[in-house]
């Protein structure tokens, strides 16, 4: 193994491939016929990977836009504080939205922008992500796309960090001790 710090791959990026190919398909079948327009909204800075590979599998027209929130500082552990540090540009009044997360761990952050977009009055609000570590939810969130599963673990790479270092990495990997 190089030196990436990186002790196990969870996620290979042929896995990876196929993952999103998954999704943009259900997601298509899902836009496909609904008429109005699609907003996909990408939570930065984690989603940026995942959501630039993502779009271009969605064969629907759409607009992409980003919210950042921080909810983490620097450690792995959700502090559960979650700010809003920049918002969308578009409106998303009588807009289809799509949210893009990288991965839902407490669900802390989600639930926050959740409210936060519907009380904008979205024609609907859909949510997609990338991982998902269901033994760790704190809040109850209805995920309509979700990519994988996976244990509880810190993971990082294909846009996931761990002090903003290890997004390049074009697979999900398990840090090593
Ligand atoms: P939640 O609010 O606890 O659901 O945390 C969601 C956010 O925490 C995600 O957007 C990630 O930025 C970050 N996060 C959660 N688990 C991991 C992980 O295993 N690796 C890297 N970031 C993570
Ligand atoms: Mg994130």
């Amino acid at each position: 193994m190089p030196d990436t710090g990186v002790s196990k791959i969870l996620v290979k990026e042929q896995e990876i491939v196929d993952i999103v190919a998954g999704l943009g398909e259900e997601i298509t079948d899902h836009y496909r016929g609904i008429g109005g327009e699609l907003i996909v909204v990408g939570l930065l800075r984690g989603s940026f990977v995942f959501m630039a590979d993502l779009v271009r599998k969605i064969h629907y027209p759409l607009v992409v836009d980003f919210m950042a929130v921080s909810s983490y500082g620097n450690g792995t552990v959700s502090s559960g504080d979650v700010k809003i540090v920049m918002d969308l540009d578009e409106s998303v009044e009588g807009r289809h939205v799509l949210l893009v997360e990288d991965i839902i761990d407490t669900g802390s952050t989600f639930k926050k922008v959740i409210r936060m977009l519907n009380n904008r009055n979205p024609a609907s609000l859909r949510v997609c992500t990338f991982l998902n570590k269901p033994s760790r939810r704190k809040y109850d969130i209805q995920i309509d796309f979700c990519g994988k599963d996976i244990p509880d673990e810190f993971v990082c790479g294909y846009g996931l960090d761990y002090r903003q270092k290890y997004r390049n990495l074009p697979y999900v990997g398990v840090l090593g001790e």
